[in-house]
């Protein structure tokens, strides 16, 4: 089939994507905003769904994206799609829409008219959908006028690890919690730390980093039940990715106030299968004021949503405290709360967004500030 295979992930996570699917041994065909085009294979599917830290879901391309702004010219592109190279049952069929900055907006007439066109296609061939048979998703993405179609090989968004089976409010996305550990550049032999852990996540997405752990080992995927694909191919990548899983000591120390969070992430670690390589402590950051911490830490502090402002002054002040005192500690922050000022030593910080909110990644540069 010649077609193509498009990852999504979230804005300014695209360069460590790209590294991703290189280390997967796979071409970077194309690469914008938000998304990354690779080529496409059975085996590629199976192994980008398994591998995927940081994307958010792996599409099907279906055909060459086109500037479309009539409905006519979308059924006609939707209609030109080889639907029975991908529905060959009475597969139902789900049609999502989006729309940005273009002419054709309304999500519900998008749908109808790619459902028709889909049909239309098809109609020689399947006139019943049959619940038996597994579920195709269609996107159709419209942004500026460019229009793609896809079919979703993932299903349930990438970014939910299997191990948050206890949850507890507003947790940071797994992937960006793996982001923030590779772009970390932590060395797999040095100590590893999160001295405001609430309930996992940057902890145990490091624990899998260092041990190698494909992220989706233990999950379902869409594309397991399509009969277009040869129904081996996961087995063996999930073998292939078992074999890769390095059992070496390692040395992560995630800490926090909060008792049941601690509790909550004990659950989950075990989950993950990474609770022999993470300490878990329940302990007020503040007791690190008098220890000597070295080599890498990556946090995520509270900041303003989350509590008062008079409290936040002083915790940040301390936290800029611990990193003065230790001068070879290499620290990663990710938070919305402006503290450059209380820092001693030069940093360098990055735009992100951690769900809706718009944070900063602020990371030390070795020297102090003129
Ligand atoms: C923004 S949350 C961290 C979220 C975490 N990265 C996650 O993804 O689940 C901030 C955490 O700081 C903890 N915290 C607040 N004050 C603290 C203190 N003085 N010492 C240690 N932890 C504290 C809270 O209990 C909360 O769990």
């Amino acid at each position: 089939m010649n077609y193509y295979l498009v990852l999504t992930c979230p804005l300014w996570l695209e360069s460590l994507a790209k590294k991703e699917i290189e280390l997967l041994w796979l071409p970077i065909i194309n690469s914008q905003d938000k998304q990354i085009t690779t080529t496409y294979s059975d085996e590629n599917i199976a192994k980008l769904n398994l591998w995927s830290r940081i994307w958010n879901k792996i599409y099907i391309e279906t055909i060459k994206k086109e500037k479309i702004d009539t409905f006519d010219k979308l059924f006609d592109l939707i209609k030109n799609v080889k639907w029975k190279d991908f529905i060959i049952e009475n597969n139902p069929i789900v049609v999502n829409a989006t729309s940005i900055n273009s002419e054709l907006s309304s999500l519900p007439a998008i749908q109808k008219i790619a459902k028709k066109a889909i049909v239309d296609n098809l109609s020689n061939t399947f006139l019943r959908e049959d619940d038996n048979f597994a579920t195709i998703y269609v996107e159709v993405v419209l942004i500026k006028d460019t229009c793609q179609i896809l079919i979703d090989t993932t299903w349930e968004a990438l970014h939910k690890r299997w191990y948050r089976r206890q949850s507890v409010e507003a947790p940071l996305r797994e992937n960006l919690a793996a982001w923030l550990v590779l772009l970390s550049g932590w060395r797999f032999s040095e100590q590893f730390y999160d001295m405001f852990c609430w309930s996992w996540t940057i902890a145990i997405e490091a624990a899998m980093i260092a041990k190698n752990i494909a992220p989706w080992l233990y999950r379902k995927f869409a594309f397991e039940k399509f009969k277009f694909i040869k129904p081996w191919v996961l087995e063996i990548e999930k073998e292939k990715a078992k074999e890769k899983i390095m059992n070496k000591t390692y040395n992560i120390i995630a800490s926090d106030l909060d008792h049941n969070a601690i509790e909550i992430a004990k659950i989950n670690a075990k989950n993950a299968q990474v609770q022999d390589i993470i300490s878990f402590e329940e302990k007020d950051f503040r007791d690190y004021l008098s220890e000597n911490i070295s080599w890498t830490l990556v946090s995520n502090p509270p900041y303003w949503l989350r509590i008062q402002n008079e409290d936040l002054d002083k915790l940040y002040k301390d936290i800029a405290s611990i990193f003065t005192k230790n001068k070879d500690l290499k620290w990663w922050i990710i938070t919305n709360y402006q503290f450059w000022d209380l820092l001693k030593y030069d940093y360098k910080k990055r735009k992100l967004y951690n769900w809706w909110e718009m944070c900063y990644f602020y990371s030390k540069v070795n020297q102090l500030k003129k």
